[in-house]
């Protein structure tokens, strides 16, 4: 019987574990041995994994984080650390790793496949920040997380006439910002991907949005901008409007996956399977226009993706 292993790597997203479930349950129906490696990359150099079956991912559809855990691991990426995995794989006859994660994750998987072990990689960040994806498995939840906590604040922020300044996610992305921000009527909306100027793109638009009969804001601030603390101050200082800053963080990472999220994360845990039953690794499966397709991974890390800044355009010109 042919064995295959499953990881999750990097920063843990909802979805993984649907994921996961998926390919468990395609592996066993197709006939393949299927070992779920624990923490990512360390758990395929230092053999920490266990035979998975039908029923070691029932219950798991509805839940947040990754039941193999998640690591990142700068010693996967040493020549030493390539051949434990290496020696790991020829232990267990694997024939295949489908790996779980962003594009670190990719390169490793890249790395792996040029050595022989043919690796398939899914999407799996909750930055969306994947070249060759239009999605990624995390995304939809931690934009409805962004989207409710900031619902929250709203409150508050109105019933005090304030100014909440709010990070969410996203260190080299803006697409949990630019949504959230939508769908919360932020009055600004700053990304990595777009220059901005304090004066012009917060306080001009307070003060635009004051003189007509605006009395509370919220501004999003992609975790990659940063620096929500001074913007508090500052607008504090400069408008005279009370100011509290928030981090949202980790909450964004975690909590019960989307029907999105779990469908898509099952489709793409399928066609990783399918892959690989055909003998065909070094892919990356992806989303594009609603379809599941695949990529060779060396292409896929060289592509590159941009935000959509007409969207972006219209965020402002409606939050007025
Ligand atoms: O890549 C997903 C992500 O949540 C980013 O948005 C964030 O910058 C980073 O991971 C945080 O990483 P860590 O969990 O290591 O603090």
């Amino acid at each position: 019987m042919k064995t295959i292993g499953v990881l999750t790597s990097g920063g843990d997203a909802p979805g993984m574990n649907a994921a996961i479930r998926a390919v468990v349950r395609s592996g066993c129906e197709n006939g393949f041995r299927v070992m779920g490696i624990r923490r990512g990359w360390n758990g395929l150099m230092y053999g920490d994994m266990y035979e998975m079956n039908l029923r070691s991912v029932s219950n798991i559809i509805n839940r947040g984080g990754t039941i193999l855990y998640s690591a990142r691991s700068p010693e996967f990426k040493t020549e030493d650390g390539m051949k434990k995995a290496i020696e790991v794989c020829k232990e267990h006859n694997m024939e295949g790793v489908v790996v779980i994660g962003g594009d670190g994750s990719f390169r490793g998987a890249r790395d792996l496949s040029l050595r022989g072990v043919p690796c398939v990689g899914i999407p799996g960040t909750i930055d969306n920040d994947i070249a060759c994806c239009d999605y990624t498995i995390g995304y939809d939840t931690a934009m409805n997380t962004a989207m409710e906590m900031v619902d929250r604040l709203r409150d508050t922020t109105e019933s005090h006439d304030r100014c909440s300044v709010v990070e969410v996610m996203g260190r080299r992305a803006g697409y949990i910002a630019l949504n959230a921000g939508i769908a919360c009527g932020a009055t600004t909306i700053l990304i990595p991907e777009v220059d901005f100027d304090f004066e012009r793109d917060v306080i001009d638009r307070m003060k635009k949005t004051q003189k007509t009969g605006k009395r509370h804001f919220i501004i999003i601030v992609a975790e990659g901008v940063g620096g929500v603390a001074e913007m508090a101050k500052k607008i504090e200082a400069e408008m005279g409007v009370e100011s509290r800053a928030t981090v949202l963080g980790h909450v964004q990472r975690g909590g019960s996956p989307t029907v999105r999220d779990r469908v898509v994360a099952s489709q793409m845990g399928y066609k990783a399977v399918e892959l690989l039953k055909q003998g065909i690794g070094n892919r990356v499966v992806a989303m594009q226009k609603d379809e599941i397709v695949d990529f060779d991974i060396f292409e896929a890390l060289n592509m590159k993706k941009s935000i959509d800044l007409d969207l972006y355009k219209m965020a402002h010109e409606i939050s007025i």
